[in-house]
Formats: structure tokens, C-alpha cells, sequence
């Protein structure tokens, strides 16, 4: 079966080695040029199949036998200071699989459990790369890429060490319901989660790791990654001003392919768009998106999955995270805009009923929280983009007056306006601030659950 690219999404907490990793398999160096080391945007980036071949060098030959063979892939990078919320698709993921990277000296954290939430809520499935593994204290360094290998490498005790490391994220993923295993003792990869050893700093277990990823996707995402009846459709991951360019929007097209003559249909706040691309601009195979050694090439078709960038006039204050249709006649036109609308239209809240007020950052973030508050329960009255304003304060302070517990904001990530935060002070309305989707959640059921007592 012909296949496209499986699109693959690094999430991790912060610094566990998402960026450092993908460096490595890149052979490119953004980690070190990031201001403070710190990813702040999505970025994206082509595995082109020859690559995957040089890094799995032997473990390879297995995975060309598919019938099912990758034609490379599609990386994902994320700031590990935001979830990855906006590479949603549909209210599921844009994202086809995921590594979980974590630092193996110390474990799950909290972006790991954030980003463990989404994956599990938009059923993504995933592998666990241990990262770090030469700062194992008394690792031996080794000569071989093989992590199978260098493990034999090692004294007893570290071979002890690593095992204990490995079982408590065993445990800590039994607790939320997941089957995981060291990926050379796991017997039925549909069922249990496999850990790979790595370290992106030797690039040890670095081949194990891309050979597990592809053999998962060419095994058990065929029917996903089929191209037959795809209707062509992307995700917005970032709308600005670029010199020369003007209006830009980096996107990622998940199935199908765009022309430069087609119409794209994207949502704004207040409606919905039609454009013609002025230019579609695609990144070099290996080049990192957010900060590529050479220029984009401006090209006349782009086939999914691809990362790449239009630019179009008509883009300011399109919505990142937004599904971006591909129409190519009138009703086409008219089709995308009815479905972008009546997705918008489930996806913001704007109700009469008793419920929560809850502002977010962008649509990625308010569907996932919309989600997660739905399934606690939580009735939402308003759930919208944007800062906290007075309107919502007094929306709120209406609701208390029915029922105090819903009487209330949650801020996801935005700004409280000062009219809003006096008017919260003087009519007592509680405004939950944070950046975290669980513990935003969290504090307010605890809040809940304290008044209740
Ligand atoms: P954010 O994007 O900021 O969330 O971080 P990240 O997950 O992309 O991590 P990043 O690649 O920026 O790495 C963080 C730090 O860990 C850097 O100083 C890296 O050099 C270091 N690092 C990453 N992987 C390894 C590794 O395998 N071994 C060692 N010793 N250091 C590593
Ligand atoms: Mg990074
Ligand atoms: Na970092």
C-alpha cells in the first residue's frame, strides 16, 4: 500500500533533549542557536528515507521488507514550556505517533505528565525515549550506536541502575493505565509501550529508537497513512509578518496535496477565508523550519505530510491551530466553509446555562481543556480565545449567584486585563491562573473540594 509520511511529534518536559535529538539525526546544530537553549515555536522538519536508512545502518534491512514502506518521515518539535495542543486535527491529532522523551535522572516531570494527558486524550500513540543515558553516573562510553549493545558494555551495578530507571517509568506509566516494557523485552508492541535508552548527546540507541518508530507506523498505521479518499487538509501552526514575504502562515499539510493555484479555507475569530496563495515555500529535506540553513524553495505543489510555508495577504489573524481545507472549485469553497464553521461553532462556548467561564490562548488549548473539563464534569458556560475581560468577571459573578462554584474564571495562558482583575477583587470572583492544562484543573477541583468540606 502506498503510505505517506507518518507526521511524529517530539514532547517532552523542558530540556530532557527533544531539540538535541533531533540535531542529532538532523546533523544540524539549532539546539545551540535557540536564545537560552529554549525552543519557543513548533517547528518542523523532513526525514527523507535515506536518512532513516544511514541511522538504523543494519536494523534497517527488516523494515525496508514492509509492504508498507515509509517514505520518510515528518518531525515535530515543541517548546517544552506549552503543550503541543495545537497540532489538533478534527479535535484528535495532527500528529500520527509521538516520542515521549524523558531525561532518565529524573524522570517524568511535569510537562511529561501534561504532554502524557494530551497524547492519551487524543489517543496518539507513542514510544518512550529515555534521554541522557551517558550522564548516568559511572556509564562507560562505547564505541557502538547500538543501545543493546552498550548496555552489555556496562559494569553490573550500571546495568542495575539503568533497569531501576527504566521500572520506575514502568510504574509511573502502569499508574495511568499504560503497559510499558524496555523495548528489547517488549513481546507485543500493540499493547505495550516501548522504552528506548538513548542518548542524543553520543547518539547511542538512536538507531533502536527510529527502527522501533518506523516498524510501529509501518505495522499499525497504514489505514491512517493511506492516501486513497484523503480529502487535502493542514493545520495553521503560525500566522506572521515576514519581510519580503508579508503575510505568512507555516502550516502543516497532513493528507493530500496543495497547488499553488488552489484556494485555501482557513478560520479567523470572526469568520472564515478563502485565499489564493500568493507563494508556497518548502524548507530543504533536513532542514529545521523555524531556523533553516537555506532559503525556502518556492514550488508550485507540496504532497502531505509536509511542513511548509504560504504566503497570502488575506492570512493576518488567522487562527493557529486552525484546520486549513483545500478547495479547488465553488463547492468545494462552500463545503470547507460550512465544516470550518461548524467546527468553530463546537468548539466556542457561548451559552446561557450555569457553567465556568474559561479563556484561552489558542484553539488548540481551549479544545483540549473544554475536553478535560467535560470529562470532570464541569459545565462550561464560555469558553472563548483572549485575555480576561470585565464582561467575563461580571458573567461570572451572574453565574456565582446560581451556583458558586461555577462562579468562576479560568485563565489558560492569557492575560488578565486590570479592569477585569478590580472587578474580580471587588466582587469576589476567584480568576484561576496558570500555564499548565492539569493543574489549572487541579487547583480549581481542589478549590472545589475544599469549599464543599
Ligand atoms: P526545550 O525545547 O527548551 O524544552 O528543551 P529540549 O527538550 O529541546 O532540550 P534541549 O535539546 O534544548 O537540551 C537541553 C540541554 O540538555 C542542552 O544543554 C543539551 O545539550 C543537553 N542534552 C540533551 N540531550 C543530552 C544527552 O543525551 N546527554 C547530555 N549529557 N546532555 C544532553
Ligand atoms: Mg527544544
Ligand atoms: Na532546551
Amino acid at each position: 500500500m502506498q503510505i505517506r509520511q507518518p507526521i511524529v511529534a517530539v514532547l517532552g518536559h523542558v530540556d530532557s533533549g527533544k531539540t538535541s535529538l533531533l540535531d542529532r539525526i538532523r546533523g544540524t546544530g539549532v539546539q545551540g542557536r535557540e536564545a537560552g537553549g529554549i525552543t519557543q515555536h513548533i517547528g518542523a522538519s523532513f526525514l527523507p528515507t535515506e536518512t532513516i536508512k544511514e541511522t538504523c545502518g543494519p536494523l534497517y534491512k527488516k523494515l525496508e521488507q514492509s509492504e508498507n514502506k515509509v517514505p520518510g518521515i515528518l518531525v515535530i518539535d515543541t517548546p517544552g514550556h506549552e503543550v503541543f495542543t495545537n497540532l489538533r486535527s478534527r479535535g484528535g491529532s495532527a500528529a500520527d505517533i509521538a516520542v515521549l522523551v524523558v531525561d532518565v535522572n529524573r524522570g517524568f516531570q511535569p510537562q511529561t505528565n501534561e504532554s502524557l494527558k494530551i497524547l492519551q486524550s487524543r489517543k496518539v500513540p507513542f514510544v518512550v525515549a529515555l534521554n541522557k543515558c551517558d550522564q548516568i553516573s559511572g556509564w562507560r562510553k562505547s564505541e557502538t550506536s547500538f543501545i543493546s549493545q552498550a548496555i552489555k558494555e556496562q559494569d553490573a551495578s550500571i546495568q542495575a541502575d539503568l533497569d531501576q530507571k527504566i521500572y520506575d517509568v514502568v510504574g509511573t506509566l502502569s499508574v495511568l493505565g499504560y503497559q510499558s516494557e524496555a523495548f528489547y523485552r517488549v513481546k507485543d508492541f500493540k499493547s505495550e509501550i516501548a522504552i528506548v535508552p538513548i542518548s542524543a548527546r553520543s547518539g547511542v540507541g538512536i538507531p533502536e529508537l527510529l527502527s522501533v518508530l518506523v516498524g510501529l507506523t509501518q505495522q499499525y498505521l497504514q489505514k491512517r497513512l493511506s492516501q486513497e479518499e484523503k480529502d487535502p487538509r493542514g493545520i495553521v501552526l503560525e500566522v506572521k509578518d515576514e519581510v519580503g514575504l508579508g503575510q505568512t502562515a507555516n502550516i502543516i499539510l497532513i493528507d493530500g496535496s496543495i497547488k499553488k493555484e488552489d484556494s485555501i479555507v482557513v478560520a479567523k475569530r470572526d469568520g472564515v477565508i478563502v485565499t489564493k496563495p500568493k507563494a508556497l515555500l518548502l524548507p530543504k529535506a533536513l532542514d529545521e523550519m523555524r531556523d533553516p540553513r537555506d532559503k525556502f524553495k518556492p514550488t508550485p505543489q507540496v504532497d502531505a505530510a509536509a511542513g511548509l510555508k504560504i504566503a497570502s495577504p488575506e492570512l493576518e489573524g488567522v487562527l493557529p491551530g486552525s484546520t486549513l481545507y483545500v478547495a479547488r472549485n465553488d463547492d468545494e469553497v462552500t463545503k470547507y466553509t460550512n465544516l470550518i464553521e461548524s467546527e468553530m461553532k463546537s468548539m466556542f462556548v457561548d451559552t446561557e446555562t450555569n457553567g465556568i467561564i474559561l479563556k484561552c490562548d489558542t484553539i488548540g488549548s481551549l479544545e483540549a481543556i473544554v475536553e478535560m473539563l467535560r470529562r470532570s464534569q464541569v459545565p462550561v458556560a464560555k469558553a472563548d480565545i483572549g485575555p480576561v475581560n470585565r464582561r467575563d468577571v461580571i458573567e461570572a459573578k451572574a453565574i456565582k449567584e446560581k451556583d458558586r462554584h461555577l462562579g468562576i474564571v479560568l485563565a489558560f495562558n492569557v492575560k488578565v486585563l486590570p479592569d477585569a482583575k478590580e472587578e474580580s477583587e471587588i466582587s469576589h470572583i476567584k480568576i484561576f491562573e496558570d500555564k499548565v492544562i492539569y493543574s489549572l484543573i487541579d487547583n480549581y477541583n481542589a478549590w472545589v473540594e475544599e469549599d464543599t468540606a
